[in-house]
């Protein structure tokens, strides 16, 4: 758990302008900075990053948040992930973390191999240029110089110590750690790619990190990779993530595939949403982070037993993870075919086709349940109950679930709620709170009238000032929308003694908390509205509409007491308030 003060504390201390200005050309206009939004296509920017506010904003796409929800969005960071990397860029120390001086021998030790692995990837990049052979065989797969170039392609030409021209210190420690050079037990040194085409791996912020190296022709092993250092670890990293992002958020969907080349030559078809997962199983990270960019993941697995059963893997991995909003499809490629040798032969459009019709999760999941079981036999429909029983309780998406169920009593030939009470089901189980909701999910949620409480709440999110403006939402607000108005209010009141409240601090408080998802509606839904309005109109609607929302409840009150009245006595106290509320309808707000 990282302490609430240290993300406040962190909030103050970077400037988000730098932070997104790092992934997106921002230009300066008046006091904010705008762009092209990065989280959906324009032509004219209508994404606004406030200095002031510490806040970005789209117009266009209603896409906000703090620098660290930039991060997550973009870069498909998990929150931890996202603070340890503004933490590093400003040189603060995550609590409970690392010692200092750990802290500071690691950042130092990544710029260093950031520095090794950028000089060696020049280097590699050179030498394609030089290499016919190496060349040849690129576009004997089909492959055109600017593709090769989009991917950094490069060319680790054979021989033992080519790297020692581009590093004079070759003996340096570093360079192993980096992962380039491999040291003997007795102390020697040589490269560790040799006569191997170089497909630089990028982590989500586009920096390079690692290498995977292919044979020309043919040799063992066909792929050499980078060892794992702290800074790459495989089950973390997507190959081609970075490329991809931009076509992943316009087409809403991204496709899963196993190998380097498979991604290269999709891009090179024109399907360029696409990544792959390094040379390992699907994991939980990558899961999580394909369903923060994107509604809709398609994993590629060949056809094949080990194609199934990889498939299988990654679907138990994706089922705590599932949104009723997302969707996890499988697309089993023919016999023998893998997505580059299927998207050259059949073409772009035929490939797509393929994906759209992908299997979904729920089918594959049904599948995978009934495999290889005798369904008419009691023993089968055991066996298969036993399995439903272990999986369908791991299922993050409660509709989904309860659809599943359904099928599975369907299947079963049993009552829903004999399956229901197998798995443990009924009794105000709590359904999981939506975190993993995309962006794009969130935009699709259909719309009811903003409520009172909602466009407070909007006010106050605007200018926070707005909630000193000495009226105060009193102990009457019940609603949730309008407790969360309450709980920011006096979020502000409390620490607006250290200096004013940015939108940024309100937003990573209330993360993860009840109130969140009022918040995120009030900016979704009113932001734009409010922008243009000055401070003093936004004080005034304020104050003006808690008046309203107080004169809604007194109203609510009274009609609930004279309706009591109808059908019993009222107690002398109720008598009183009955009094009160009806006397003077303005005599309590006039404070
Ligand atoms: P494949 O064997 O399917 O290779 O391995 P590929 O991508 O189709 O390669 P081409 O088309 O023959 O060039 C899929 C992925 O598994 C990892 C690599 O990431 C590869 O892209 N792998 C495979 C290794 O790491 N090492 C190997 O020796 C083989
Ligand atoms: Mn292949």
């Amino acid at each position: 758990m990282i302490p609430q003060e240290f993300i406040q504390t962190l909030l103050g201390r970077i400037d988000i302008v730098e932070v997104i200005g790092h992934y997106v050309p921002l230009k300066k206009a008046g006091s904010n900075y705008v762009a092209r939004c990065p989280f959906h296509s324009e032509k004219t920017p209508s994404f606004s990053v406030s200095p002031a506010k510490q806040f970005y904003h789209c117009f266009g796409c209603g896409a906000s948040g703090s620098a660290l929800g930039f991060l997550m969005e973009y870069t498909g960071a998990g929150f931890v992930e996202a603070v340890r990397d503004l933490a590093q860029q400003t040189g603060l120390q995550v609590p409970e973390e690392h010692g200092g001086q750990d802290y500071l021998r690691q950042h130092q030790a990544r710029m260093n191999l950031g520095e090794i692995i950028r000089r060696a990837l020049d280097y590699y990049r050179a030498q394609l240029k030089q290499s016919p052979e190496a060349i040849n065989y690129l576009k004997r797969r089909g492959l055109t110089g600017s593709v090769a170039a989009h991917f950094g392609l490069g060319y680790a030409p054979e021989g033992w110590r080519n790297l020692a021209s581009v590093f004079p210190a070759y003996d340096a420690s570093e360079l192993v750690e980096a992962g380039l050079v491999i040291a003997t037990d007795d102390g020697k040194r040589y490269d560790r790619f040799r006569g191997r085409i170089m497909f630089p791996i990028q982590d989500s912020r586009g920096e390079v990190i690692a290498f995977g190296g292919r044979v020309v022709e043919n040799g063992e092993p066909k792929y050499l990779n980078s060892p794992e250092t702290p800074f790459f670890e495989k089950g973390r990293e997507l190959y081609g993530f970075s490329q991809a992002r931009r076509a992943i958020r316009e087409q809403g969907w991204v496709l899963v595939v196993e190998g380097y080349m498979d991604v290269v030559a999709l891009s090179q078809a024109g399907l360029e949403n696409a990544v792959a997962t390094l040379g390992t199983a699907t994991s939980v990270i990558h899961v999580q982070k394909l369903m923060r960019v994107a509604d809709k993941v398609i994993f590629a697995f060949d056809g094949d037993a080990a194609g199934r059963q990889a498939a299988r893997r990654a679907m138990e991995v994706a089922l705590p993870h599932l949104t009723d909003n997302g969707q996890v499809l499988f697309l089993f490629l023919p016999n023998g075919e893998d997505p580059d040798s299927y998207v050259r032969s059949a073409g772009r459009d035929a490939f797509e086709r393929l994906a759209l019709q992908a299997t979904p999760l729920s089918r594959f999941f049904l599948d995978t349940l009934t495999q290889d079981l005798d369904m008419v036999s009691a023993e089968g429909k055991a066996q298969f109950l036993k399995r439903a029983t272990e999986q369908v309780p791991r299922i993050a998406a409660p509709a989904l679930a309860l659809l599943l169920r359904e099928r599975i009593a369907e299947l079963a030939r049993l009552p829903r709620e004999d399956v229901d009470r197998l798995m443990g089901v009924g009794g105000g189980k709590v359904a999981p709170a939506a975190s993993a909701v995309s962006y794009s999910a969130r935009r699709r949620i259909r719309e009811s009238p903003t409520s009172l409480a909602i466009r407070l709440l909007a006010c106050v999110l605007q200018y926070p000032a707005v909630a000193l403006s000495g009226v105060e939402p009193g102990n009457w607000m019940e609603e949730p929308d309008e407790l969360a108005l309450r709980s920011v209010v006096d979020f502000i009141r409390t620490f607006q003694g250290q200096g004013p409240v940015l939108l940024s601090s309100i937003v990573e408080h209330f993360r993860g908390c009840d109130e969140n998802r009022f918040i995120q509606e009030a900016l979704r839904r009113e932001f734009n509205a409010l922008s243009s309005s000055p401070m003093e109109e936004v004080t005034q609607s304020y104050k003006e509409g808690l008046g309203r929302l107080q004169q809604q409840h007194r109203r609510r009150k009274v009609d609930r007491l004279l309706a009591k009245s109808r059908n019993e006595t009222l107690t002398a106290e109720e008598m009183q308030a009955l009094k009160a509320l009806t006397a003077l309808p303005d005599e309590r707000t006039g404070r």
